[in-house]
């Protein structure tokens, strides 16, 4: 297989390249802070000077950055002639068709590639990946995708795995901010959380992200999986998704004001768990 180049080496991209590289992937890195880039080469990646370099060295090259700003940063300086650009981040499907024709313009091909799933399954290699572009390109991509995903859903042309994405994040934060804020109630209550979280675990409502994330709960560990900041981007983006086609998102704006809150009390930087400071600063 050519060599692959990985960009953005964050919460999730970090343990995804080391999936990668832990499956024989030739792989070359690039991070704007190079500190996250010393597992990767403790486990034997080639760690780059510049993002330019890992594209001058790479065939595909996965963009698992945090936002379209950090991914148009990155492309500014890069030859993208004759490679495969893999765009895993979530950003509007309307940046994403600007990116594709960026790197169509310059040679290039382009894919996208967002994931269901957080810290737990990329370090796993668990995601699910959603992917939209040629299908030539998707099948470039595939064997680059595989040691990160546990499936690949083709989802038709750019930018409809974006779209899929966002539809995906309402069902996924909407459950996860329901346990949110039964925990909050629960324990405005004088319940035993533990015993809230057991039978979580124990009924129809039990999922791998309910059982991520109770535990938390429980204990008050608001340790990054999924930052806060990041998710409030995440509601935004579906917020604006929504305007664009006229469809209502009342769950969406309750999370949006919540997340706002959550970030806004200092809290951007925490899992989005951290939410229940906004519910019980809403209570003081
Ligand atoms: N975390 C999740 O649960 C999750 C799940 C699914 C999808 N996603 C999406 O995946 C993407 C990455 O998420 P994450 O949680 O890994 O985010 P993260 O931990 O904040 O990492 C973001 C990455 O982007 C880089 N970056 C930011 N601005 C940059 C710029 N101007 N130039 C170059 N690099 C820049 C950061 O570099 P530095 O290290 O220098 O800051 C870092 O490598 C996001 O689009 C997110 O929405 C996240």
């Amino acid at each position: 297989m050519t060599t692959v180049g990985f960009v953005g080496l964050g919460t999730m991209g970090q343990p995804m390249a080391l999936n990668l590289v832990r499956a024989g992937t030739d792989l070359v890195v690039w991070n704007r802070t190079a500190s996250r880039a010393e597992p990767l080469r403790e486990a034997g990646a080639h760690v780059a000077a510049t993002a330019a370099e890992v594209f001058t060295r790479a065939g595909v090259i996965v963009l698992m950055l945090a936002n379209a700003a950090a991914a148009d940063a990155v492309l500014e300086d890069a030859d993208v002639a004759g490679r495969t650009v893999v765009h895993m981040g979530t950003i509007s499907p309307e940046d994403s068709l600007r990116l594709r024709s960026a790197v169509h313009a310059g040679g290039g091909t382009y894919v996208e590639a967002p994931v269901s799933g957080s810290r737990v399954p990329a370090e796993k290699g668990e995601l699910v990946a959603m992917v939209a572009g040629e299908p030539d390109a998707i099948g470039t991509v595939r064997p680059v995708l595989a040691p990160m995903c546990r499936e690949i859903i083709v989802c038709g042309p750019v930018p409809d795995a974006l779209t899929m994405k966002l539809a995906t994040n309402i069902f996924m934060l909407s459950s996860v901010m329901g346990l949110v804020e039964a925990f909050h109630f629960a324990a405005r209550n004088n319940l035993d959380l533990a015993t809230l979280r057991a039978i979580v675990d124990d009924s129809q409502m039990t999922s791998d992200i309910s059982r991520v994330k109770s535990p938390k709960l429980v204990d008050r560990d608001f340790s990054i999986q999924g930052g806060a900041a990041d998710v409030l981007k995440n509601l935004s983006l579906v917020a604006g998704a929504a305007r664009t086609a006229g469809v209502s998102v009342p769950l969406t704006e309750t999370m949006h004001r919540l997340m706002e809150e959550t970030v806004v009390l200092g809290h951007g930087s925490q899992d989005f768990t951290a939410a229940l400071h906004a519910l019980e600063f809403r209570d003081a």
